[in-house]
């Protein structure tokens, strides 16, 4: 019996963790804390939001009182830390934010398991989910190791960077039993329509332009959300305290290429001629401090832990691309009210 608290479980990638969890362990009780900002969706999760050993509980992680109250009252077992904010292009519009609830919320967090753990840290751990833009970016050689030095370039990364240092910075000096990952872009269903993919599908299901950021030569490597869910959970039963693990799916791809394939595909599924959505690619004024390529060497965790990805990108793409058509209710929830200023103000100067 363990009980765990996921932070950011409405979010996309941690409603596919906390899926996973409480299908997997119905022995481990799942609290998700979540602020239900803009990205967070409790829509994500009806399919478990009835499960005896799931709750939800909102809350806002840079609330120190609050967050040390639930320790007090829940006695964790285990963290698995996946609140933030996650856009890079709202991080260049508004980094404090990115500061409050990445940095001073982890911060926050990781006192609580501090002090309500203390003096029994066995059993107990700290997982923190991050990102692999903390190694900044690669020219067209080379892939990101567990040992890169971390060089961050967006405010975003940079919060996700510090984070991660305050998370080892609680291991080497308080003896926290921490893990931390570090994986790259990921796909799949429930992703808000602000990042690249989603807002894609979105924009070509309804025939508006789908706006490339500069020339779409830069890469990205992709990886199915639910292997990353997958990856999370190997590596929080299985990691040794202190370690790090890339997460990735050795799936390189230009921007404009990729979109290139979802236009392809979304022709077929849409039944339009070939050719057609790919007419509304327009190029537009590049993202500020815009890393060229990000590539993750997950070796490491491979070899290890025995992880490997499960799916190829193209049945990964198709798969994701029928999730957005068959839930038109959730995009249409999703992209309503607010959406629609943030993509006048975002996308109107470009
Ligand atoms: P997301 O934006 O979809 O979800 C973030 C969740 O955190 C939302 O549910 C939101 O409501 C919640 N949240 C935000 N601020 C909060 C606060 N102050 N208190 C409590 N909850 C708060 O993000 P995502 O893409 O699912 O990313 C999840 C995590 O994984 C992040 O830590 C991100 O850095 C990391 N990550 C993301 C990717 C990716 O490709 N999306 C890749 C690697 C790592
Ligand atoms: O690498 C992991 C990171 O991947 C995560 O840590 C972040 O939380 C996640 O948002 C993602 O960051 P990116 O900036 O790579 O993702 P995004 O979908 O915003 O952009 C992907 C690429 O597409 C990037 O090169 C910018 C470009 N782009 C993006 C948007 C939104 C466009 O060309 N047009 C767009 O409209």
């Amino acid at each position: 019996m363990k009980k765990i608290l996921i932070t950011g479980g409405a979010g996309f990638i941690g409603s596919h963790v906390v899926r996973r969890f409480v299908n997997e362990y119905p022995d481990y009780q799942i609290v998700n804390l979540d602020k239900l900002t803009y990205a967070g969706n409790l829509a994500n999760l009806t399919d478990i939001e009835d499960r005896p050993n799931y709750r939800f509980v909102k809350a806002d992680i840079t609330d120190a009182p609050r967050i040390n109250e639930l320790f007090l009252q829940e006695n964790f077992d285990a963290v698995i830390h996946l609140a933030a904010e996650s856009h890079v292009d709202r991080s260049i519009t508004d980094p404090s934010a990115f500061v409050m609830t990445n940095v001073i919320g982890s911060v926050n967090l990781l006192n609580a398991a501090r002090e309500y753990w203390k003096g029994s840290y066995a059993g107990k751990r700290f997982y923190h989910v991050s990102t692999d833009e903390v190694y900044g970016a690669l020219s067209e050689e080379g892939m990101f190791t567990e040992q890169t030095a971390y060089d961050p370039h967006s405010p975003y990364s940079a919060s996700k960077a510090s984070s991660d240092h305050f998370v080892r910075a609680y291991h080497d000096t308080y003896g926290l039993d921490v893990v931390i990952s570090n994986c790259s872009n990921n796909y799949g269903s429930h992703h808000f329509p602000e990042k690249l993919i989603p807002l894609a599908i979105n924009n070509i299901k309804n025939g508006q332009p789908v706006p490339v950021y500069g020339k779409g030569e830069n890469v990205r490597d992709w990886l199915w959300v639910e292997d990353h869910a997958r990856a999370i959970d190997v590596i929080f039963h299985q990691a040794k305290t202190g370690e790090t693990y890339n997460i990735g799916g050795h799936n390189e791809w230009k921007n404009i290429d990729l979109i290139h394939l979802l236009c392809r595909i979304m022709d077929k599924k849409l039944g339009r001629a070939e050719g057609e959505s790919a007419k509304l690619i327009t190029f537009v004024t590049d993202r500020a401090g815009h890393d060229l390529r990000y590539a993750i060497d997950s070796t490491k965790l491979q070899q290890v832990l025995n992880w490997v990805p499960s799916l190829q990108f193209e049945e990964g793409l198709e798969k994701t691309v029928d999730w957005y058509l068959e839930n038109e209710e959730w995009l249409a929830n999703v992209t309503s009210g607010n959406y629609q200023a943030y993509y006048e103000n975002q996308y109107k100067s470009r």
